[in-house]
């Protein structure tokens, strides 16, 4: 199957703008699945809750997420982009999984970074969910979540073969930090960042591009750096099955989950 990603800079609350440069962004290149950036069509600082809340909109039914869903439609392709979700009085900083058929999964955001914790909600159940689209199994996490390394195993365990990543990332630890998150857990992940800068919180965040495509192997199939661009490349994601890092040692097999009874305990 054939992977895209789009990497851009959002304007912040130019939502119909946004929309409209990485639809086009991604009209340039054939793909199944694309992967758009954490909140791409909205911007990154909002100034408070209130601002989030206002901006937000209910999945199904808001701006963006039909929108988009109309472009799958019509393309015949599954996308998976970041958006902030109202629901009810709760916002959630979201992931939309939508394909020709229409809405398919949310995924609300778990590990807000900094000022995101003033902003957004959290979910309180699990929903780290595994979508079968026909051509491959894909799960979601958004941007800081990479940090937190149980996400992409409980994704990888419940038989996730690609991780859909929309990010706005500011350190620079991401990019290789994904290498190992594939290593150890076999799979591909698709990190969709964006680029350009935001001063709205009298602190300028750079965002540092660099979206990719990594491997099962850790092999980064394909890096931009700071470009506007939308990529895609060709991949097998029954390549993400085979959970041996060597002959001997199978990933998943070989964990002794009553030696890690420590990560069930919080601090
Ligand atoms: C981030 O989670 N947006 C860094």
């Amino acid at each position: 199957m054939r992977v895209a990603f789009v990497q851009f800079p959002p304007a912040f609350g130019r939502t119909a703008e946004n929309l409209a440069q990485a639809i086009g962004l991604a009209e340039g290149v054939e793909a199944e699945l694309y992967v758009f950036p954490e909140l791409f069509a909205s911007g990154y600082q909002f100034r408070d809750r209130e601002e989030a809340r206002a901006i937000a909109e209910p999945v199904p039914g808001g701006f963006v997420a039909e929108e988009l869903a109309s472009w799958c439609r019509r393309r015949g392709a599954f996308v998976c982009a970041g958006l902030a979700e109202a629901d009810g009085e709760a916002v959630y900083n979201s992931a939309v999984l939508l394909g020709p058929a229409g809405l398919r999964g949310v995924y609300r955001k778990v590990h807000l970074f900094r000022h995101e914790k003033e902003l957004f909600d959290v979910p309180v159940e699990d929903h780290f969910e595994v979508y079968d689209i026909g051509h491959a199994r894909v799960g979601m996490m958004i941007c800081f979540d990479w940090i937190f390394p149980e996400v992409a195993r409980i994704l990888a365990l419940r038989g996730a073969q690609i991780i859909l990543h929309p990010a706005n990332l500011v350190l620079p630890h991401c990019p290789e930090a994904m290498i190992t998150r594939c290593l150890e857990n076999r799979v591909f992940a698709v990190t969709a960042n964006r680029v350009g800068t935001e001063d709205r919180w009298g602190e300028e965040m750079t965002f540092i591009g660099e979206s990719q495509i990594v491997n099962p192997q850790g092999e980064v199939l394909m890096r931009l750096e700071d470009d506007e661009a939308a990529v895609g490349i060709d991949l097998n994601p029954a390549e993400a099955d085979d959970k041996r890092a060597t002959p001997e040692n199978d990933l998943f097999a070989d964990r002794l989950v009553q030696l890690y009874t420590e990560l069930l305990r919080p601090r």
